[in-house]
């Protein structure tokens, strides 16, 4: 039989292609599209053989549930299983595999701990389809949620239109809220998509946070004129203001030591020989602590300002999301320290840059979050890549964490 890595490692690289992937030759899998009603399929049948009752909750999140022998809150652990664009196999997904092995192996081996486990397969974090991200999370949690009539995705479906096409109700998106007092804990496995654990020759890692994370989009607005004819002193060029602005965010990212990107870029009516009239163009600001990446918006909306005031156009930023940073459970990475060390391994703290599900949860409930090695810190391309025996690392250390919460949370119960 195939060890809970080596299976979670196939599993991923089956939903790698068709029907599990949107597009043929490569891996994106966006949320409410014909390759996410595949993989939740799939993923009920294997949930239902690992001995849980599945339901898919009113945001889109697929929910597989082990019971536990008492009652009592229940351990969420989850990730997402939505792609980016031309993505890897493993972000989000090795989670959700990851846990459906865990509780595979319980369910195989008849234990059960005093807590319900649900495993949470969550269809948006990447906010590869409409324009904010962690829609699942963020219902989960009971936060503010964009008008599904308002959000569309670049070919200008609404998300109440996608959502009623999945048989879901737009009207009931917020019944996926949960209270606190129904959480034991949210974990997160997820593959560590920077270099940290592989420099430092570790499998797996205690994540201490996440960074703050803003997501705009800036619509430069000039005038549209002929390329031949329009001498360039006289040319009010959209792409090119945006151009500049794009180089301003970088400089003031760099500058303050944070992460900015600009990663997606559209010019209209973007031909050849035509001035642009419009560009729009995202933006992605990220720091560990929130007032760096708010001071950092500050600046770069000054500098769109100037810039635009300079070439004789004007800019609309739309903010999608400012998200607070999130600190992990404290006592959560102690038990997984405990955990590791029942195993033999050093214990080991890193934070996160990339954005996680968790950030939404933490507004609700604790979360804790362990990082798995994944090969030259790559991720968001499709040459992401983890050995099996991380992986199976990685499901010691869970099954090692659920027996130490298993004690912990009986005492802390009373
Ligand atoms: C998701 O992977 C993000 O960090 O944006
Ligand atoms: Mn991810
Ligand atoms: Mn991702």
């Amino acid at each position: 039989m195939r060890g809970i890595g080596e299976e979670a490692v196939r599993r991923c690289d089956l939903f790698k292609s068709s029907p599990f992937s949107d597009e043929t030759g490569a891996l994106t899998r966006r949320f409410l599209t014909p390759a996410h009603r595949a993989a939740i399929a799939q993923l009920s049948a294997w949930m239902r053989d690992a001995g849980m009752s599945v339901r898919l909750d009113p945001a889109g999140t697929l929910v597989g549930r082990y019971e536990g022998t008492g009652p009592g809150p229940t351990l969420l652990i989850g990730s997402h299983i939505d792609t980016v664009r031309d993505a890897g196999a493993y972000d989000g997904t090795l989670g959700v595999m990851l846990g459906l092995g865990v509780i595979e192996h319980l369910h195989r081996t008849g234990r059960r701990f005093p807590f319900a486990i649900e495993l949470l397969a969550f269809g948006d974090e990447e906010g590869s389809r409409f324009p904010a991200s962690m829609l699942g999370s963020r219902a989960l949690a009971g936060c503010t949620l964009d008008d599904p009539a308002l959000t569309q995705d670049e070919a200008g479906t609404t998300l109440a239109e996608a959502l009623r096409d999945f048989g879901l109700d737009p009207a009931a998106i917020a019944r996926a809220s949960r209270s606190r007092d129904e959480i034991l804990l949210y974990f997160e496995p997820h593959i560590e998509q920077g270099p940290v654990l592989e420099a430092e020759g570790l499998a797996v890692g205690i994540v201490t946070g996440i960074s703050a994370q803003t997501r705009l989009s800036v619509e430069v607005r000039g005038e549209a004129n002929h390329a031949g004819t329009t001498p360039m002193p006289l040319r009010r060029d959209a792409l090119a203001a945006a151009a500049e602005a794009m180089l301003a965010l970088e400089a003031i990212a760099r500058r303050r030591n944070i992460v900015g990107t600009v990663g997606a870029v559209q010019a209209f009516p973007g031909l050849g020989n035509v001035v642009p009239g419009r560009a729009v163009f995202t933006v992605d600001l990220r720091a560990p602590r929130a007032e760096a990446r708010d001071a950092a918006e500050a600046e770069f909306r000054d500098a769109l300002a100037a810039i635009c005031a300079a070439r004789g156009v004007s800019a609309k930023v739309t903010l999608h999301q400012r998200l607070a940073p999130c600190f992990c459970d404290e006592e959560a990475q102690a038990l997984l320290a405990e955990s590791l060390r029942d195993l033999g391994l050093r214990p080991f703290w890193l934070a996160s840059g990339a954005g996680h599900d968790g950030m939404s949860v933490a507004t609700l409930a604790p979360v804790a979050m362990l990082f798995i090695r994944c090969a030259k810190g790559i991720s968001h391309n499709p040459a992401e890549a983890v050995m099996a025996a991380d992986v199976e690392i990685a499901a010691q250390v869970m099954l090692a964490f659920l027996t130490r919460l298993a004690v912990h949370s009986r005492l802390s119960l009373g």
